[in-house]
Order: structure tokens, then sequence, then C-alpha cells
């Protein structure tokens, strides 16, 4: 296990993760001009941040029915196929699998899982995120430690570090907001 615990991920969200990431792209105005245009296959409708918000919360209620009285238990006794989460609870995985995991990178469970088939590794991104989870604990348990005159007496990293809301981490900062002063003459 990382030793961040994976919902502090919910206390660092970044101020800058804005509606504006998910924005959907306005549908395509039909081209006035004659030249037929290309046919593009219509894309999958896309969810706003509330909408994916009430998928994952519609997800997580049928699995706590499913698994009600089974929570503190490990996830490996409750679920079927728990490779790198071994040793939290059921209910942690869960929340794992909400906070730590979909919101971290700004999507539902369905990036990962074909829902109600939740043991099922088909998607590609299901593999990823177990790589991820490994590559975490490597920098939070062996890299990490090896730097010396940190602030924090056990510095680590967890998803939210890099995915900030985003499954692509930024290679640069969001353009600063304009300075109000900037340029104002001062009389
Ligand atoms: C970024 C990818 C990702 C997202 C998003 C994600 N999961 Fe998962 N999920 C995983 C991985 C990886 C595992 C397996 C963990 C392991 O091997 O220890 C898993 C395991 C599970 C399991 C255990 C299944 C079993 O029987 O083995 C359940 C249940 C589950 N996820 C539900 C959810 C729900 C509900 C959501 C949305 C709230 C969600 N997941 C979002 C990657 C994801
Ligand atoms: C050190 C930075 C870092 C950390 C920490 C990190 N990731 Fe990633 N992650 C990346 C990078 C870089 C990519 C590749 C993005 C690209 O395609 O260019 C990526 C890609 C992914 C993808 C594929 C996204 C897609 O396009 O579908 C998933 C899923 C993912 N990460 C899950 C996780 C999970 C879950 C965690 C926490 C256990 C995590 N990551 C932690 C850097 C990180």
């Amino acid at each position: 296990m990382c030793r961040i615990h994976p919902l502090a991920a919910a206390f660092c969200v970044s101020a800058f993760v804005t509606v504006s990431s998910f924005a959907q792209t306005a549908p395509a105005t039909p081209a006035a001009a004659p030249v037929a245009a290309p046919e593009v296959k219509p894309a999958a409708p896309k969810l706003t941040p509330e909408e994916i918000v009430a998928e994952r919360d519609k997800f997580l209620k049928e699995i706590r029915a499913q698994i009600t009285g089974h929570e503190k238990e490990p996830a490996e006794t409750v679920f079927k196929d728990i490779k790198t989460l071994k040793g939290v609870s059921a209910g942690t995985l869960l929340a794992i699998m909400n906070i730590g995991y979909s919101r971290s990178l700004g999507v539902s469970c369905t990036h990962c899982h074909t829902p109600g088939e939740w043991d099922k590794s088909d998607k590609p991104q299901k593999e990823i995120a177990r790589e991820m989870g490994r590559m975490s604990k490597t920098i939070n348990s062996e890299l990490l430690p090896k730097i010396a005159n940190l602030q924090s007496q056990k510095p680590g990293i967890n998803c939210t570090t890099c995915h900030r809301g985003e499954l692509k981490p930024a290679h640069d900062l969001p353009a600063p907001p304009p300075r109000p002063s900037a340029g104002a003459a001062k009389t």
C-alpha cells in the first residue's frame, strides 16, 4: 500500500481543475459549402462532471448493497480479483475507486470497468491503473526516501499528485490570471 492514504486525494483538489476541462465540444454546425463533409462517427455522449459523480454514486450504491455486512473485511476476501490493493477493507477499496482513482482522473468507473463486471480486466485502463499503483508504491517506498532534507518525515505521492482531475498529467502550469495592476499607469 502507498504510504499516503489514497483518500488524502480528497483534500488536495486543485483549484484549477475546472468544469472547462470536461466541457462538451459544441456539435459541429453543418457546413454551408456544397462540399460533402467526411462522415464523422458520433462520439459517445460525454457526461457532465455532475453526471459523472451521479453515475459513480449509482454504481457504488449497487455494490455496497451487494456487500452489506462485509465492508470491514479485507477486499481480497470480498472481491474476486484483487492484486494491488490487498489488505485494505472492502469499504475502503470502494472509497479508493471513487475518490482515489475516479475523482483523481476525472472519470467515471466505466473508464476502467464494464459496469457489473467489476472483477474483469477487459479494459486496458484497469491494468494501467494497477501499474500506476505499483509505480506510485516504488516512488513512495524506494525513491522518495533516498532524497535527503525534504520537509516531510514521510514524503509521498498519490494519483492526484500527477493527475489532478485529468487523464493526461500536465507538463505545464495553467496560464496565470492577468495581474489587475499590470499595465495600469499609476497617478
Ligand atoms: C483508473 C481505473 C479505475 C477506475 C476509474 C475505477 N476502478 Fe475499480 N478497479 C480498478 C483496479 C485496477 C481494480 C483492481 C485492484 C487490484 O488489483 O487490487 C479495481 C477493482 C474494483 C472492484 C473489485 C472487483 C473484484 O471483484 O475483483 C470493484 C467492485 C470496483 N473496482 C468498482 C469500481 C467502481 C464502483 C468504480 C467507480 C466509482 C471504479 N471501480 C473505478 C481500477 C479502476
Ligand atoms: C508520477 C506521476 C503519476 C502518478 C503518481 C500516477 N500517474 Fe497515472 N499517468 C501518468 C502519466 C504520465 C500517464 C500517461 C499519460 C499519457 O498517455 O501521456 C498516466 C496515465 C494513466 C492512465 C491512462 C489514462 C488514459 O488515457 O486512459 C491511468 C488509468 C492512470 N494513469 C491511472 C493512475 C492511477 C490509478 C494512479 C494512482 C494509483 C496514477 N495513475 C498515478 C502519471 C502518473
